[in-house]
């Protein structure tokens, strides 16, 4: 790629002419990076630090992905440096560019334009606020920082929550096709959940005694207790599938997942099936509320 090209698609830069590499551009002329009178990393180790767990948010909400660096040894006056935030592409999506900073310079893109800013607070801090959180936005995202030739890195993980409700037509079980499960979801500004999202939510307790579709239009339904009035006493817990059913002839329940809940979910452990009303009364035992379903 040559320096004119990308002069043309990086505007942000002023410096024409410059060497390209990665997203920013190098002077050649090493007194321009040396202007504290330092040796360019002879022996300075540029240390780039990111948190290691998975980091949880909501759409809707504000998150902060961490980045820190510092040098080792640390020099004696402050360095510049070049920051980029990118996302790493996954299950086929693209790599995006989420922002560049350079000096006072920000350059942000696509989706993320309007969102996203450096949290420079602290001294040596890279991190990347994202405001209103998106579905899209989970992933995995990396924080560059990059000093003269020096280029380091760390990586942020961030997944979304949402919330996996079973949701059943008021006049009773198993009256859903597949398409009327995706409208009745729909209806509860939800969408049909992933086999990951009733797996996750399996995972954290909820038991459901009926069969509902979900998103690849197989239909499943998760245990946590095997019983007798549940598939019987000889399978064992898990999520339990009947396999890919017929999109308009078979009628089920649907599990839906929503992003929007504010607060905690949590799926309360119970021997038997319940009826919304039993749900409600054995909620307010425990001193919270179900979470609503509306229409
Ligand atoms: C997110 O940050 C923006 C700007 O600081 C603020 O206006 C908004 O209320 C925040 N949203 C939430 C959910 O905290």
């Amino acid at each position: 790629m040559g320096p004119l090209l990308l002069v043309l698609l990086y505007p942000l830069s002023c410096v024409s002419g410059l060497p390209f590499y990665n997203g920013f551009y190098y002077s050649n002329n090493p007194s321009s990076w040396n202007s504290h009178g330092e040796g360019i990393f002879n022996g300075v180790k540029l240390v780039v630090e990111t948190p290691e767990e998975t980091l949880f948010s909501h759409p809707g909400a504000n998150v902060t992905l961490p980045c820190r660096y510092h040098y080792e040894p640390a020099p004696l006056s402050p360095r510049p440096v070049r920051i980029k935030w990118w996302k790493l592409s996954e299950n086929g999506a693209p790599e995006l560019d989420v922002l560049v900073a350079i000096g006072l310079r920000r350059r942000t893109f696509g989706d993320y334009r309007g969102r996203v800013r450096l949290r420079e607070d602290g001294e040596r801090e890279a991190s990347l606020q994202i405001q209103d959180v998106r579905l899209e936005d989970s992933g995995r995202y990396r924080c560059e920082v990059i000093d003269g030739l020096e280029d380091e890195s760390g990586l942020v993980e961030l997944e979304l929550r949402g919330v996996v409700f079973p949701y059943q037509h008021p006049r009773g079980r198993y009256q859903l096709n597949f398409h009327e499960a995706q409208r009745a979801c729909e209806e509860q500004d939800a969408v049909v959940a992933s086999f990951e999202q009733l797996f996750r939510a399996w995972e954290e307790g909820l038991d459901w005694c009926n069969a509902g579709w979900l998103q690849d239009a197989s239909v499943q339904y998760p245990v946590m207790r095997a019983r007798q009035p549940c598939g019987g006493l000889g399978l064992a817990p898990g999520v339990r599938s009947y396999g890919p059913r017929h999109h308009r002839r078979h009628r089920y329940d649907a599990f839906c997942f929503a992003p929007a809940l504010r607060g905690q979910v949590y799926y309360l452990e119970l021997p038997e099936k319940l009826t919304l009303a039993e749900a409600k009364e054995a909620c307010r035992e425990d001193g919270a509320c179900i979470a609503k379903t509306h229409g």
